[in-house]
């Protein structure tokens, strides 16, 4: 928006790492009447939802689907299996795996942290380590997040796994893929996963106020053991209901509407090539940040997120005043930073319903408001991402050589 202007002009760059932009075409899915949620239509959708659904997270076991934003499906994970005093074991990747573990403790758990500097994902051998470490087997989940939204860093999810059977524990895993469901390849089922938490607004392609609990069969026998406190996020009542495409009190139907939709859109693209447009955009982005001399918070390649890179600013520029200044002259929004680093970088989201035009007309902004906000960098980035992705569209084997 221009400074002495009120009205914006043009598509907003909504370059958060979600909510994401909502496609016309599910925008026009939930443009309908509102139907009876306990009569036929309405069984048909939900029926749709619900098997479509496991095909998101490869799953042939339920998928509770909740109203409620990411944050309740963590609650429903933790509440539906664990009894008060569990420990659990959770790793420090950032913001959001801080507040899955203060939830922890809200809820009577004994969550141990394993720290990071908030720069990697999550290291197998560190959690192998720790139940190793736990001789009698006390520890009753591990919890990690499969993408840190708030760092750019991805989890090894098979790897985690793996370390589990190695150290032989039996605790049970947890995964949250909010930020990295239907963006980034992840199989509940292969990788052994015991509840995964997801959300609606982000791969997805919804608005927020939809998250999901995928179960394991393991995760549904503890659950009938678990003494803490639930209601309204008990699987039980949810499970039985959705049997005969009903839920247990009324259901976000518009939102299920656009779920159905947001679904068929990610088939007929093909989740694979859902995936490599994820992982050539975030390449593109990277390749964005290095030219202009920037740093990428997320160290380590090994750890990249396919769905939002976070971009260090130099010492002395703060990246709250940039995205303000950027937000005001070029209508773009980014992420914000935290804790430790709150001031000390920016996120750009490229996940959801973006293509190569969009990233490049988000990093070509981005490329004017570090020149407007005077921030020293080298001229050049955009050119590079440009570069890439014609590259990658040319074939891998030439993205590969260069
Ligand atoms: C990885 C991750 N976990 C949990 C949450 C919390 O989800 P919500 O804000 O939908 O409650 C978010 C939100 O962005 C997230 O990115």
């Amino acid at each position: 928006m221009s400074k002495n202007s009120s009205r914006p002009v043009g598509r907003h760059f909504l370059q958060i790492p979600g909510p994401t932009q909502l496609p016309d075409r599910v925008l026009r899915a939930m443009d309908t009447p509102i139907i009876d949620h306990r009569g036929p239509e309405f069984a048909k959708l939900a029926k749709r939802c619900l098997e479509g659904i496991k095909t998101i997270f490869k799953t042939t076991n339920p998928v509770i689907i909740y109203t409620a934003t990411g944050t309740g499906a963590w609650e429903a994970a933790l509440v539906n299996t664990l009894s008060p005093g569990d420990r659990v074991l959770m790793v420090e990747t950032g913001q959001f795996a801080t507040l899955w573990k203060v939830m922890a403790e809200k809820l009577g758990l004994k969550p141990e942290f394993i720290k990071t500097d908030w720069r990697t994902g999550a290291d197998p051998a560190a959690i192998e380590q720790h139940l190793r470490a736990d001789k009698n087997k006390e520890i009753k989940a591990v919890c990690v997040l499969h993408n840190e939204t708030s760092t750019g860093c991805l989890s090894p999810v098979a790897e985690i796994r793996k370390a589990i059977d190695a150290a032989g524990h039996p605790a049970l895993l947890f995964v949250d893929t909010i930020s990295s469901l239907a963006s980034t390849d992840y199989r509940h089922d292969e990788w052994g996963v015991d509840v995964t938490v997801g959300g609606a607004q982000k791969g997805l392609m919804l608005p927020p106020g939809m998250s999901f609990n995928a179960v394991s069969d393991k995760a549904l026998t503890t659950a009938k053991g678990a003494k803490l406190t639930k209601s309204f996020w008990g699987w039980d009542d949810m499970l039985n209901m959705n049997k005969i495409g009903f839920f247990p009190y009324t259901p976000a139907t518009q939102m299920l509407h656009g779920l159905a939709e947001g679904i068929a859109m990610l088939h007929e693209e093909g989740l694979d090539n859902v995936f490599a447009r994820h992982d050539r955009l975030a390449e593109a982005t990277r390749r964005a940040v290095r030219t202009w001399g920037l740093e990428v918070m997320c160290r380590d390649a090994k750890y990249y997120s396919p769905t939002v890179t976070a971009v260090m600013l130099p010492e002395g520029h703060d990246a709250d005043a940039f995205r303000n200044l950027a937000l005001e002259n070029f209508n773009i929004s980014y992420g914000a930073s935290f804790g430790r680093y709150a001031g000390k970088y920016f996120r750009i989201g490229h996940l959801g319903d973006i293509n190569d035009g969009t990233l490049i007309g988000a990093l070509g902004t981005t490329e004017m408001a570090l020149a407007l906000a005077g921030i020293p960098h080298k001229k050049g980035g955009t050119q590079a991402a440009v570069d890439y992705l014609i590259s990658a569209h040319a074939g891998p084997a030439r993205a590969a050589a260069e």
